[in-house]
C-alpha cells in the first residue's frame, strides 16, 4: 500500500541538542521521574545534558547502560531496578543499543506482577501484547547508523534461547529525536563507517524492500546519496564537521525510511553472523549488500535510481565498493577472517531466515540462496 507514517519530531544538526529543554517541559509529566540513560557517564558533560542535570536534580535518575547489543536478561535487569521510580520520560543518550533498551523499558513500566521475572518478559515478548506505553521517551543518538532514534521497534538479543527478539508496537515511536553531530565527532573511525555503512543498507533495504512505498523510496535515495557522497571524506579527514552531519543526516533519513518498510536480506543474514561471531552489526549487513543487490536485481523497480545514489554504474561494482570502505577503516572484509569456517554455512544459512526480514526480501530467500552468498563472501 502506498502510504506512510511516522510521528517523530526530528531534530537534526549542530547546536541543536539545545531544543531538549523545551522538549522535557512539553513532553514530561511534572508529577514524575526522568530517566536519563546514558553509554557512558562522559556525555554528561555536554553542556545542555549538564544543565539538565542541574535542572531537573530532584525528579531525574541518571543510568548508564554499556553493552552492545543488548540481551533479554539485561534489558530486564534495567527494567527492575527503575520500575518503582515512577518514571514518566524516558531520555536515551547514546548508540542503538541504549536508544532501545530506553524505548523498550517504555513499553514494560507498569506492567506490575506481570513482569516478575525475565521468562515473563520472553512471554510478553511472544505475546506482542504491550498496551499502550507508560511513558514516552526523546532518542539522542551518539552514531549515526542505527535510525532507532525514529523507529518504534527495538533488538533485543537472546542468546540463552539463540535468538533475536524485536519489542515493536506502533504506540511506542518517540516523541522526538535530536541528531546532533557533535555527539559523533568523537567516535572511532571503524565505528563510525560500520555505522554509516548499516544506515546505507538501512536505506537500501527499504528501498527494495517490499512493503516500499513512494516516501520511502525518496528518503532511502537521499540518504544513501548523502552518506555515499561523503564516506571518503570521513574516512580521509574523520575530524571534519561536514561528513559528521552528512552521517548524521543520512542515517535519520534511513531511519525514517525503513521505519515503515523494514529491512530485508542484509540484516536477515546478518544476525546469526553477529551473534555467533561477534561481527559488528554494520559490517556484516554491510557485507551483504552487494550479493543481496544482485539478487534482488530481477525484482528491482528502478535499478538506476539506487545505483546514482550510490554513484556506480552497474549493480556489480557495489561489493567492492563497500569492502574498499570497510578495509579502509580497518575491518576484515572476509567470512573467514571473522572465524567462520565452510563447515559452518549450512547452519548459518538456516539461522538466516528471520521472520519479518527475509519474507520482506523481493526475491525468495531459501537455504540454498543464502548459503551461496555466504560462500562468495569467504
Ligand atoms: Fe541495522
Amino acid at each position: 500500500m502506498n502510504t506512510y507514517f511516522n510521528p517523530v519530531r526530528t531534530f537534526q544538526g549542530y547546536g541543536i541538542l539545545s531544543h531538549l529543554e523545551q522538549l522535557v517541559e512539553q513532553y514530561a509529566d511534572p508529577q514524575k521521574s526522568i530517566l536519563l540513560l546514558v553509554w557512558h557517564a562522559d556525555v554528561l558533560h555536554l553542556e545542555e545534558l549538564e544543565q539538565l542535570c542541574i535542572r531537573e536534580e530532584k525528579r531525574l535518575l541518571i543510568h548508564c547502560f554499556s553493552a552492545s547489543n543488548p540481551e533479554l536478561e539485561q534489558l530486564y535487569e534495567m527494567y527492575r531496578i527503575t520500575r518503582d521510580k515512577k518514571i514518566g520520560m524516558v531520555i536515551a543518550v547514546g548508540g542503538g543499543s541504549v536508544l532501545d533498551v530506553g524505548k523498550s523499558l517504555c513499553c514494560l513500566y507498569g506492567k506490575g506482577e506481570e513482569l516478575s521475572n525475565p521468562e515473563d518478559l520472553r512471554r510478553l515478548i511472544a505475546s506482542k501484547d504491550y498496551g499502550s506505553p507508560a511513558c514516552r521517551w526523546i532518542g539522542i543518538p551518539t552514531t549515526a547508523g542505527t535510525g532507532s532514534e525514529v523507529t518504534c521497534w527495538a533488538t533485543i538479543w537472546d542468546p540463552a534461547k539463540g535468538v533475536k527478539h524485536s519489542i515493536d508496537t506502533q504506540s511506542n515511536y518517540a516523541c522526538a529525536a535530536i541528531a546532533d553531530p557533535q555527539l559523533i565527532e568523537t567516535l572511532p573511525l571503524p565505528l563510525a563507517v560500520s555505522s554509516a555503512l548499516d544506515a546505507a543498507a538501512h536505506a537500501a533495504e527499504s528501498y527494495w524492500a517490499k512493503a516500499a512505498n513512494t516516501v520511502s523510496r525518496a528518503l532511502a535515495l537521499e540518504a544513501i546519496r548523502i552518506i555515499m557522497g561523503q564516506i571518503d571524506h570521513l574516512l580521509e579527514k574523520p575530524s571534519e564537521r561536514e561528513a559528521h552531519d552528512a552521517m548524521s543526516r543520512g542515517s535519520m533519513l534511513a531511519g525514517l525510511a525503513f521505519s515503515n518498510t523494514r529491512t530485508t536480506a542484509c540484516h536477515s543474514i546478518s544476525y546469526p553472523l553477529t551473534m555467533q561471531y561477534h561481527i559488528p552489526h554494520g559490517v556484516a549487513v554491510s557485507l551483504l549488500l552487494g550479493p543481496v543487490l544482485l539478487l534482488n536485481r530481477p525484482a528491482l523497480r528502478d535499478m538506476d535510481a539506487l545505483l546514482n545514489a550510490f554513484g556506480l554504474t552497474c549493480p556489480q561494482e557495489l561489493g567492492k565498493r563497500i569492502t574498499g570502505i570497510l578495509a579502509a577503516a580497518g575491518h576484515p572484509v572476509k567470512l573467514r577472517d571473522w572465524g567462520v569456517s565452510e563447515e559452518m554455512l549450512p547452519s548459518l544459512a538456516a539461522h538466516s531466515m528471520t521472520k519479518g526480514r527475509a519474507d520482506n526480501n523481493p526475491v525468495q530467500l531459501t537455504e540454498k540462496v543464502v548459503h551461496n552468498i555466504l560462500k562468495k563472501l569467504m
